[in-house]
């Protein structure tokens, strides 16, 4: 994507129920883009943003966040598409695994990624703001 993308994406994110209060899409898309080492995926029908997902290494494991298909666009296989391509991008930096965060009352987001091969990594994930 790039900055002038920024309005369809958040909308999209916010369609597919993936903004919190506590977090800024705004300024999670700024940070994703500023760095050699994320990026955001888009996927166009027609023009129009109807997928996204943000994808990135911290130098020792890939992650995907705010992975989105419009619903109106969801069971055709876009999903599974920009997982490929976000799997792609990591790849051609060396990364050789990719984890995800997905929300405890998501269980839609879970058949999905079991679908496509991941495994419960069986950890507690856990953080807290430090800025
Ligand atoms: C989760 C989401 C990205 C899936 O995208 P999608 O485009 O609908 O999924 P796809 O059509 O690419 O599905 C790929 C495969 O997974 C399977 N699948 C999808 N959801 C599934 C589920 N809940 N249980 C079992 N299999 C599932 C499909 O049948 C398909 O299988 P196939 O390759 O054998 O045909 C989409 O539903 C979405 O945007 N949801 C809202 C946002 C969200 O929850 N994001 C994830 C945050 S962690």
């Amino acid at each position: 994507m790039t900055v002038d993308d920024q309005s369809a994406v958040v909308e999209l994110w916010q369609k597919c129920n993936l903004t919190r209060p506590w977090n800024d899409p705004e300024q999670d898309i700024a940070f994703a883009l500023k760095g050699s080492t994320s990026t955001i995926l888009v996927g166009k029908f027609a023009g129009k943003i109807i997928a996204a997902a943000m994808v990135g290494h911290d130098g020792h494991r890939g992650a995907l966040y705010y992975l989105a298909i419009d619903p109106q666009f969801q069971n055709k296989g876009y999903g599974k598409m920009l997982i490929a391509e976000a799997e792609s991008w990591l790849k051609q930096r060396g990364v050789w695994k990719i984890n995800i965060l997905i929300r405890n009352d998501n269980q839609h987001a879970v058949g999905f990624y079991k679908a496509l091969g991941f495994e419960d990594n069986a950890v507690v994930s856990m953080g807290r703001k430090i800025l």
